[in-house]
């Protein structure tokens, strides 16, 4: 965890809302991945609040605030569109390494679900990230049914590049996000569902 994560003041009692009920956790061999609660702001900090983390991220490390206010559009996602954003834990020790998960957006005007994924530093190089969005794809492919999830990646991110390459995705393009001023590339991964 980061010096300023220890710093940080995070108010469970804001995040009650954000308890969004019982869905089948996903196991590998080495992670759980639920559904997020009202707990997890706390372990997040060391993910969403840490500068190294959001290093390719817009809106960089995010405050408490802002860690709360994540959790809760992840909950009204989840409901609306059941496109789950879970978090990872390691199954021995039950900790919160990071969260893994599938995000509604618009590329370039088309509506897509993204595969997403963070991870705290010190969980970095395990494979984790490439074993947690195995399963995750599994679960979209299979029991969401969707033929198509992709993953918008910084040119500069080599390792979630990399970890797009091992889940077998396939680079189709650059695009601009809006208000961007470089392309970010945008990975695919096709299969059917039966
Ligand atoms: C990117 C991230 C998710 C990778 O997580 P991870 O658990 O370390 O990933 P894995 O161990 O499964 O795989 C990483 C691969 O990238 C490689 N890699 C890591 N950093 C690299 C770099 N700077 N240049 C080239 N390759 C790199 C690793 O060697 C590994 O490949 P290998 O198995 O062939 O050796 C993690 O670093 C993270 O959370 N970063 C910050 C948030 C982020 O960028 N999220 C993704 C947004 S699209």
């Amino acid at each position: 965890m980061t010096e300023s994560s220890h710093d940080l003041d995070f108010n469970e009692e804001s995040a009650d809302a954000v308890d969004y009920g019982a869905t089948t956790p996903l196991t590998t061999e080495r992670l759980t991945l639920r559904l997020l609660d009202t707990t997890d702001g706390i372990p997040l900090q060391a993910v969403l609040g840490d500068p190294d983390v959001m290093k390719f991220s817009d809106d960089g490390p995010l405050d408490n605030a802002k860690i709360d206010g994540w959790l809760k559009q992840q909950k009204q996602q989840y409901e609306t569109s059941g496109h789950p954003v879970m978090a990872v834990t390691d199954r021995e020790s039950g900790e919160v390494i990071g969260y893994c998960g599938l995000f509604d957006c618009v590329i370039d005007e088309v509506s897509e679900v993204e595969v997403g994924f963070r991870f705290s530093s010190a969980n970095w190089g395990k494979g984790y990230a490439t074993e947690a969005a195995a399963v995750m794809l599994d679960y979209a492919h299979r029991n969401l049914g969707l033929n198509r999830v992709v993953a918008m990646i910084d040119p500069g991110n080599e390792g979630s590049q990399r970890v797009a390459e091992k889940l077998g995705m396939a680079y189709e393009k650059d695009f601009m996000m809006p208000g961007y001023s470089y392309p970010d590339r945008l990975y695919v991964s096709k299969r059917s569902a039966s």
